[in-house]
């Protein structure tokens, strides 16, 4: 018989898409939690909860015996001290990207996903995004051939979200929590930036090397570099590249060009909107005008991520998105930061056991 699931959501700004997403999959929403209480009954009355299951403190909801799925959205700082306890109270989680901040704190979450027998995945949510994973299949079904080159960006402004960092709160959880994208462990790269990493891992593989430049003149209120651009070296003869930025100032945007042996693929994922380029009938001129795929634009698939969570815990499948996919991501990230400090390539190390 299918195990029932009863959902715990944390942290309910992300976390509300979750449970929209939860409860449209027919889950039963078992509890909310926020440390912001207005937050807390503005949910609480939207899917018609009880008091008992409102919490202010995470702790308190991993003690229900009742709530076997428990989604992680409270900020990257917490994520590896969340996830750590839920494993430990025997449930099942799905931890929002990503998955930790520090090469410390991914390879514990790693461990502790190896040593549980629960199923824990990570929210790269790039993967379920309607244009993206049309993209995937075109790129399976042959049209470009081979990758040889692959570009995407993250590009997201963040001047009007992000509080003056207080290098006093490094050590106060609390306020660090306050200020969380602020905090110097939260560079862009890592934070947003693994939206279009991740994406560069899901077409290509594992960079086996990166080099990355920096620069910082948009986001005085911190100190890590607003802007990065970084090239990957993967196996197989291709090459990559991200442009991360949380200052540019334009709209939101993750344009993404794959370039094959047989032709090209130029994606504008907030229109939904692809590009195909082939070769024409000689076999080696390409035709002008290309042909166009549109798909209706789903950013933050929530739905189809919570599906395959769900699936994944009925069917007792082998997580696709796990906690050591997650850890490469944030690897690959970190990697990137550490070149463009020293201006020099760094391999990442996928080893984190
Ligand atoms: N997948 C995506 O595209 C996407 C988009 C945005 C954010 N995120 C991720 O989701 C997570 C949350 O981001 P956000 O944008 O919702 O941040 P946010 O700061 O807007 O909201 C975080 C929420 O968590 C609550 N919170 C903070 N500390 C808490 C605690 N100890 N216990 C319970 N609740 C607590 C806050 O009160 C707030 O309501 C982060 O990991 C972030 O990186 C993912």
């Amino acid at each position: 018989m299918k195990e029932k699931l009863v959902v715990a959501v944390l942290g309910l700004q992300m976390g509300r898409r979750h449970l929209f997403a939860a409860k449209e999959y027919g889950a039963e929403i078992g509890a909310i939690c926020d440390i912001d209480t207005q937050k807390l009954a503005k949910y609480k009355e939207e899917y018609q909860l009880s008091d008992e299951q409102c919490y202010t403190d995470w702790k308190e909801v991993l003690k229900r015996d009742d709530i076997n799925v428990v989604v992680i959205a409270t900020p990257d700082q917490l994520h590896r001290e969340e996830v750590e306890a839920c494993l430990a109270a025997g449930k099942h989680v799905l931890c929002e990207k990503p998955l930790a901040l520090t090469r410390e704190d991914i390879c514990a979450i790693v461990k502790a996903a190896n040593a549980s027998d629960k199923k824990c995945m990570v929210g790269q949510v790039s993967r379920f995004h309607t244009a993206f994973v049309k993209l995937k299949e075109l790129v399976d079904s042959g049209i470009i051939g081979d990758i040889y080159y692959m570009e995407t960006e993250y590009a997201h402004d963040y001047a009007t979200i992000l509080k003056p960092w207080d290098p006093a709160c490094e050590h106060d959880m609390d306020k660090k929590i306050s200020m969380w994208r602020s905090d110097p462990q939260r560079h862009g790269v890592v934070g947003g930036g693994c939206h279009a990493v991740d994406l560069l891992r899901w077409f290509c593989g594992d960079p086996t090397e990166v080099m990355a430049y920096g620069t910082h003149k948009m986001l005085p209120q911190v100190s890590y570099d607003d802007t990065t651009v970084a090239i990957l070296n993967f196996p197989n003869g291709i090459i990559g590249k991200v442009f991360v930025s949380t200052g540019c100032k334009r709209p939101y945007t993750r344009m993404t060009s794959i370039y094959g042996t047989k032709g090209t693929l130029v994606c504008d994922s907030t229109k939904g909107e692809i590009k195909v380029y082939t070769v024409g009938e000689d076999g080696v001129r390409v035709n002008e005008t290309p042909e166009i795929v549109t798909v209706e634009v789903k950013d933050h698939n929530a739905v189809a991520e919570f599906v395959k969570f769900a699936q994944h815990i009925e069917n007792d499948e082998v997580v696709e998105m796990d906690a050591d996919l997650g850890a490469r991501t944030v690897e690959v990230c970190l990697s990137i930061v550490r070149s463009s400090e020293i201006g020099k390539p760094v391999s990442p190390n996928y080893q984190f056991t």
